[in-house]
């Protein structure tokens, strides 16, 4: 097993949550978001799940804190609820940036590095209502609510990003439907997919203007692979590519929307969006990559996007997702070629299981295998001369896996749902201590 010292100096090992993944979204005064609603609506969470009550991390941080130091972590990546801070998307509920306040003080008093996503996904209803994502408003409400959030927490945070992985905000919740707000609609996709956008980029003017720094953007990428060598699947793959890796990379790092991209969503564009995109490229100060898995295409006769999923040979993890540790190193090369001067961070990676607790053990073999070869693909990155400076694992605990539910188990600790007692599974000693040397 890799240890700390197999790292450059100052590598950050850390663990990431989400705040309605794990809080309970019913505690403290939080104003309705627009997972709540979609959940509510039969058929679109296993279950009928939702976040209310979670992880109860809002009543049970202390403990949960304690686990990221007591894991040998230097950094908590963690995300505050724009409904628990703005109820009605729009003013400030005290209490609300209190329980934020506490949280990062336990962090600092723990010794932990406080690295926070303002938008991981839990949009307030109100603003929902009014449109959400595909409404070009929602970039100045989105940079009220960064600024309201920094001014509070801002000198204790390492490292703020916007946004948490902008083509699920886009494209898995306005295209395929699969997240809220439950979208099938491609002009609504075109217009998250450039608001969210300009969003990020408006929060980062303004924090910058409040004299906030070490911000970034957290993307998502997945290798697309081709089915065969057949012209049709080889195009089928460039236009994910395009669509999923492509499209918020190319546009933070200056180079626009991919051509590919625009094919199909070119002509439901707002007016006039070519003007946002110098905006949209302001520079970053670092920028995150979440890393899970690579799908395998099919072109197909369907309309545009014109591609089907195959099934894939590789290991597989509980929830199917084939586990190919060498795309992670093949993706920091690409947001390396991208961004040649920002530093960067794997902000997330893992696997979810569907382990239980046999007698206070928690034996998730092939995690363990997962998490090892994933440091070391990162390590190879590094290697070929990637500036990597960190590593987060996803997650600390297991949690709401939003539309799957509460089944898939993605945490280095487990959860007891009833009891909501917490067991450390092997994966987690594991890593304690590799990190402890
Ligand atoms: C990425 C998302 O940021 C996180 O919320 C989710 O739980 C993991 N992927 C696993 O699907």
């Amino acid at each position: 097993m890799l240890t700390r010292k197999d790292f450059p100096p100052g590598f950050r090992f850390g663990v990431a949550t989400a705040a309605y993944q794990i809080e309970g979204s019913s505690f403290g005064g939080a104003g309705p978001c627009h997972w709540d609603s979609f959940a509510a609506t039969p058929g679109n969470t296993a279950g009928g799940s939702d976040g209310s009550r979670a992880c109860d991390h809002y009543h049970r941080w202390p403990g949960d804190l304690d686990l990221v130091r007591d894991g040998n972590f230097d950094s908590y990546r963690f995300s505050t609820s724009w409904a628990r801070v703005m109820p009605d998307g729009v003013n400030v509920h005290p209490e609300g940036l209190d329980f934020y306040d506490r949280l990062v003080d336990g962090m600092v008093a723990r010794g932990i590095a406080p690295v926070l996503t303002l938008y991981h996904w839990d949009l307030p209803s109100a603003l929902s209502l009014q449109g959400g994502w595909c409404h070009r408003d929602i970039a100045e409400r989105f940079a009220d609510y960064a600024c309201a959030v920094m001014a509070r927490l801002g000198d204790r945070i390492e490292m703020t990003a916007t946004l948490n992985e902008p083509w699920c905000i886009a494209w898995l919740s306005h295209f395929l439907g699969k997240h809220a707000p439950g979208l099938r609609d491609i002009r609504a996709t075109a217009h998250a997919s450039h608001y969210c956008l300009l969003a990020h980029a408006t929060a980062l003017q303004a924090l910058r203007a409040d004299g906030h720094g070490n911000l970034g953007i957290v993307l998502n990428f997945e290798t697309a692979h081709p089915a065969s060598r057949s012209t049709a699947d080889m195009a089928a793959a460039a236009r994910r590519d395009a669509i999923y890796n492509r499209w918020f990379l190319d546009a933070v790092t200056g180079a626009g929307y991919p051509a590919l991209a625009l094919d199909g969503l070119g002509p439901h564009m707002p007016a006039g969006w070519q003007d946002d995109m110098a905006l949209i490229a302001a520079p970053l100060d670092w920028l995150g990559v979440n890393y899970y898995t690579r799908s395998i295409l099919r072109g197909s006769d369907e309309l545009w996007p014109s591609f089907k999923f195959v099934p894939g040979p590789l290991p597989k993890t509980g929830i199917g997702w084939e586990i190919r540790p060498e795309g992670l190193t093949e993706f920091l090369l690409r947001a390396a070629a991208a961004a040649p001067h920002l530093p960067l961070y794997v902000t997330e990676n893992g696997m979810a299981g569907l382990e239980s607790q046999k007698c206070g053990i928690v034996d998730d073999t092939t995690r363990q295998g997962f998490i090892r070869d994933h440091l070391q693909a990162a390590l190879d990155a590094i290697k070929a001369g990637v500036d990597l400076r960190g590593f987060y694992q996803w997650s600390l605990l297991d949690n709401y896996e939003w539309a799957l539910g509460y089944g898939p188990r993605f945490g280095l600790v487990h959860v007891d749902y009833t009891t909501q007692i917490r067991t450390p599974k092997v994966s987690y000693h594991m890593l304690r201590e590799a990190l402890s040397r």
